[in-house]
């Protein structure tokens, strides 16, 4: 199922060169299963072309108040009743002041404010020169605009289009496909703070040489992301991986297990909920080497000697706060055989009230993966999804128990 499937969106579009970025940003929205219907100001068709917009949205760009086709003559009555969310990208200066003041003078701020507000919400993605962003007129009427109702996305930072450098570049389609995505999700964990872990350790022999293993970090990545679009703050934990960061969440990259607990130490005070995904490494070298280890004929072949690597889950969920119940632990098992009874084993010597078991080797870098939920009672399974609907349904059945325990 697409993320958009059934959504229809109506994507404005106002003055400025991050225009050229709203043609990318259709596409994406149609890819996800949305309907897109463009409506251009006069000065974002200075920027690009109706030609191009109605061609990647696959509908006539709406443009006039006046447009006669309307069998009613009401283009920004019939255009915002049938609309799931407008998503004003790019929104420039003027047009955040046009909002703040209510003005209604063509066809796309008329539309904003004739939108019934309770059921159509208004998203609005700035982009402006960094002087116009930080000027105090525009962000009174940004904190006008918000405190009326809308979700001011941020901006971002950078090379701007003028040659200067600084805040106010348009969000990235990608981002503002994420946004949008995330705005639908039921906000089920809206005040919780949710500590994640995710990927491998790395355990150094010497400084060039370690120990790892195959975890890509994938599914933490997809719990964070999902309890992130589910209302809570997030802190993602993770060993060596290049996977982008999810918007809006908050990341601390750390090498071995001893540093992965130093950090998830420091930041579970402020957990309600931990979630430790991270496939830590159990053993590390008892002593790592200061200096590469050299390979010569007089030498004789290294031998390795191991100690355990610190339970960062156990400490957690023996801790004075995971006893109480104040941080909800939640335990990951990526087994090759009897995931059940392994499952259920590790959760009671874990300590944790829930434990999800998955088939390690077969979900190691993929995209997919199936679940095996098992708490006190017993098991739940989720079946075969995308990683990310996983973690969707995941975060949403934590919510549950979160609410029962009160
Ligand atoms: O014992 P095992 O490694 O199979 O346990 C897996 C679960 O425990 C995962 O949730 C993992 O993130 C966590 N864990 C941990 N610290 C360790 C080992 C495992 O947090 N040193």
């Amino acid at each position: 199922m697409k993320d958009l499937a059934g959504k229809h969106i109506v994507l404005g579009l106002t003055g400025g060169i991050a225009c050229y970025k709203s043609a990318e940003l259709c596409r994406l929205l149609i890819k996800a299963g949305a309907t897109v219907q463009v409506v251009m100001t006069a000065a974002a068709e200075q920027f690009i072309t109706l030609v191009t917009m109605q061609a990647l949205s696959q509908r006539p760009v709406a443009t006039s108040q006046w447009d006669a086709r309307e069998a009613n003559n009401m283009a920004h009555i019939n255009l915002s009743r049938e609309a799931d969310a407008c998503m004003i990208a790019p929104c420039s200066a003027d047009f955040v002041a046009k909002l703040a003041q209510g003005r209604a003078d063509e066809l796309l701020s008329l539309m904003c404010l004739a939108r019934p507000a309770d059921s159509v919400p208004l998203l609005i993605a700035p982009a402006m020169n960094r002087e116009m962003w930080s000027h105090p007129a525009t962000q009174r009427n940004l904190a006008q605009v918000a405190a009326d109702g809308a979700v001011v996305l941020g901006v971002g930072t950078g090379e701007q289009a003028c040659g200067e450098t600084g805040d106010g570049r348009m969000l990235e389609p990608q981002e503002l496909l994420d946004e949008l995505i995330a705005f639908f999700q039921p906000k089920v964990l809206a005040g919780q703070h949710v500590l994640v872990t995710a990927g491998p350790t790395y355990e150094a022999i010497d400084p060039v040489r370690g120990i790892t293993n195959l975890s890509s970090g994938k599914m933490g990545f997809a719990i964070a992301r999902a309890a992130r679009e589910a209302g809570a703050t997030v802190t993602l934990v993770v060993g060596p991986v290049s996977l982008p960061t999810p918007r809006g969440v908050q990341r601390v990259d750390v090498r071995s297990a001893s540093n992965m607990l130093a950090a998830v130490t420091e930041k579970a005070p402020v957990a309600s909920i931990f979630i430790a995904t991270a496939a830590v490494a159990d053993w590390r070298p008892a002593q790592a080497s200061e200096q590469k280890i050299k390979k010569d004929s007089t030498s004789a072949t290294p031998e390795l000697s191991f100690v355990e690597n610190p339970d960062i889950l156990v400490a957690l969920a023996q801790s004075p706060r995971g006893q109480s119940g104040e941080l909800f632990c939640v335990g990951f098992a990526a087994e090759s055989h009897d995931l059940l009874a392994n499952a259920q084993a590790k959760r009671l010597r874990k300590g944790v009230p829930l434990l999800v078991g998955n088939i390690g080797p077969a979900t190691f870098g993929q995209d997919d993966n199936a679940l095996l939920l098992v708490d006190e009672l017993g098991a739940r399974e989720l079946s075969r999804d995308s990683k990310l609907a996983l973690a969707r349904k995941l975060i949403a059945d934590i919510a549950v128990r979160i609410r029962a325990r009160g």
